[in-house]
């Protein structure tokens, strides 16, 4: 799965434009799924049927995001320079020393007004682009174009680094359940979603169109465990996060107890997540319709939203083991 999360992570795949992301994943759900077709909005939706007997299985729907956050231009001036907004809740502090990525290749890095000894708070307005060219008909990008952040990815020891593991973690922990899982009982509705980084709009018409009986996320989440970090208990190493609360969602009690309980019986060590900020496409599905039980399992990870985000590749390989366990038996009655 290793290699699978670095493969994902180089595919360029802002909010609304994940085709690339899509056809990465594609080529690796052959074999594993029943049905596979893309929706109208452009989420991947791979569908496997119950095995033989699987009566008394559900509809459960396991959601994770193909795209990532990133910039927008909104401006490009006589010299070169593009003016941006952001899609998604890309941290602007973060963004001076970062490299960007545009779809037809064009890179840029982003500059601040004034001095470079100034101790001004970087704002959207005072930042500005620079695609090294010399005039605006020079700068190969125009108003509309969105990039993402872009640095090689890196491994120090099982802690993964990449400007994108949200979600394409969560896009990879999803396929390899497909790939570990040997049967389940239950209709699985595997969504790879788009925009969800706008306002998990995929999420919503994919979990109304589906129907499903259950909505599982798969996300990552923040940790508290780092200097002067706000207080949280979840810690990169110590498994995957089991959501009790996020800010747009609470957990179904009876799923999280089918996580938790899973866990326990299978000796995978796994943390309580409540966060305080954020939340998943499970969100969007739980209030769709006329409602759906949901829960989330999370990957923690360090420094989400910002170009070098860092989690630990033993906390997915937890969460796989999770799912492959919850899913291959019936939900408790
Ligand atoms: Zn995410
Ligand atoms: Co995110």
């Amino acid at each position: 799965m290793r290699a699978l999360i670095e493969e994902l992570c180089g595919v360029f795949g802002p909010s609304g434009q994940e085709e690339r992301v899509r056809e990465a994943i594609v080529n690796h759900l052959d074999g594993l799924v029943d049905e596979i077709r893309t929706d109208r909005l452009g989420n991947l939706i791979a569908v496997k049927h119950p095995a033989a007997g699987g009566e008394k299985g559900k509809r459960i729907m396991l959601a994770a995001h193909m795209d990532e956050i990133g910039i927008m231009v909104t401006h490009v001036d006589a010299q070169g320079f593009c003016r941006f907004t952001t899609i998604g809740g890309v941290l602007t502090n973060s963004l001076i020393g970062s490299r960007v990525h545009f779809a037809n290749g064009v890179e840029g890095a982003f500059g601040l007004e004034g001095s470079p000894l100034t101790r001004d708070r970087p704002t959207p307005q005072k930042l500005f682009l620079d695609v090294g060219a010399d005039s605006k008909e020079d700068a190969r990008v125009q108003v509309g174009d969105s990039a993402v952040f872009r640095s090689s990815f890196g491994a120090v020891g099982d802690r993964l680094l990449a400007p994108n593991l949200d979600d394409r973690i969560g896009c990879a922990v999803l396929i390899q359940t497909l790939r570990e899982l040997e049967s389940s009982p239950h209709e699985l509705l595997a969504v790879f979603t788009a925009q969800e980084e706008v306002g998990t709009r995929g999420a919503a018409t994919a979990g109304y169109g589906l129907e499903p009986e259950i909505i599982l996320a798969i996300d990552v989440t923040a940790t508290g465990d780092f200097p002067q970090a706000t207080p949280m208990e979840v810690a990169l190493g110590k498994g995957p996060a089991i959501k009790v609360m996020d800010r747009r969602m609470i957990s179904h009690p009876k799923i999280r107890g089918w996580l938790e309980n899973t866990a326990r019986a299978n000796d995978i060590p796994y943390q309580l997540e409540v966060l305080e900020f954020g939340s998943t496409d499970a969100s969007a599905v739980q209030v769709s319709r006329a409602g759906v039980p949901a829960g989330t399992v999370s990957i923690p990870c360090r420094y989400v939203h910002t170009p070098s985000q860092m989690a630990d590749y033993n906390d997915a390989c937890g969460a796989v083991r999770l799912l492959v366990s919850a899913l291959g038996e019936e939900y408790p009655r």
